[in-house]
């Protein structure tokens, strides 16, 4: 299984993964845990150059591609490989962020964002994505807030340092992909404390697991 998570800046994308697995892993799936950018060696040094500040100038095609390139080798790399080895994998972040941050604030081509993504997994897509929406006004405070306080490292902070109006986009991509693909996207209520949110990502969770086994029982009969 394939799981997702997405969302603007501050949602609380990790803080949940950590309740996600401990929920699989109970339920007796192993998991795995992993994030773009930066889930591999590789990947690592890639996030330094996208998330430093000081590469305020980097271009946007050159963006696009450094974020195709880190998820080309962590498919590759960590993701298929789990898949395949019967592994549970939760990933922080997927194509779905190339989507909105370069296809949508950064007005490139959707056309081009989705061929490169489909070169860098080969077509792989996640079976569930988790959205975690809220306002980019509590996210940007809530991020900010972390990274004032050490929880977030200053070095990584070049998303953050975007406007206001460049979130409410990546919001609005977001919710617009949600809307055309109901089936896969989750959409959860992120600005709800955390302990609500984590019940209603579970619930879901429930749900899809319960559709999958039916899934697989009819196809075995
Ligand atoms: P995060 O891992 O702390 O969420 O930070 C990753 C940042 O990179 C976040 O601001 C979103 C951005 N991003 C993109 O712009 N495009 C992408 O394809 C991905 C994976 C992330």
């Amino acid at each position: 299984m394939f799981i997702t998570l997405e969302g603007i800046e501050g949602a609380g994308k990790t803080s949940r993964i950590k309740g996600m697995r401990e929920y699989l892993e109970e339920k007796g799936r192993p998991c795995i845990v992993t994030r773009e950018p930066g889930g591999t060696k590789i990947g690592h040094k890639i996030r330094e150059i996208l998330l430093d500040p000081a590469n305020a100038h980097l271009s946007f095609a050159a963006e696009l591609l450094l974020y195709a390139a880190d998820r080309a080798q962590h498919v590759n790399e960590i993701i298929r490989p789990a898949i395949e080895d019967g592994k549970t994998v939760i990933c922080d972040r997927f194509i779905d962020s190339t989507l909105v941050y370069q296809g949508v604030a950064r007005k490139l081509d959707p056309g081009l964002v989705d061929t490169i993504n489909k070169a860098a997994t080969g077509g792989l897509l996640p079976d569930i994505t988790f959205l975690l929406d809220l306002p980019p006004e509590t996210g940007l405070s809530r991020a900010w807030r972390e990274i004032d306080t050490g929880g977030r490292d200053a070095s990584e902070s070049r998303f953050e340092e975007e406007t206001l109006s460049f979130h409410r986009k990546v919001r609005e991509g977001y919710l617009d992909l949600a809307k055309k693909e109901p089936e896969r996207f989750a959409v959860v209520d992120a600005s709800d404390n955390p302990e609500n949110v984590e019940i209603a990502i579970i619930k879901r969770l429930e749900i899809f697991m319960r559709d999958a086994a039916l899934v697989e029982m009819r196809t075995e009969d």
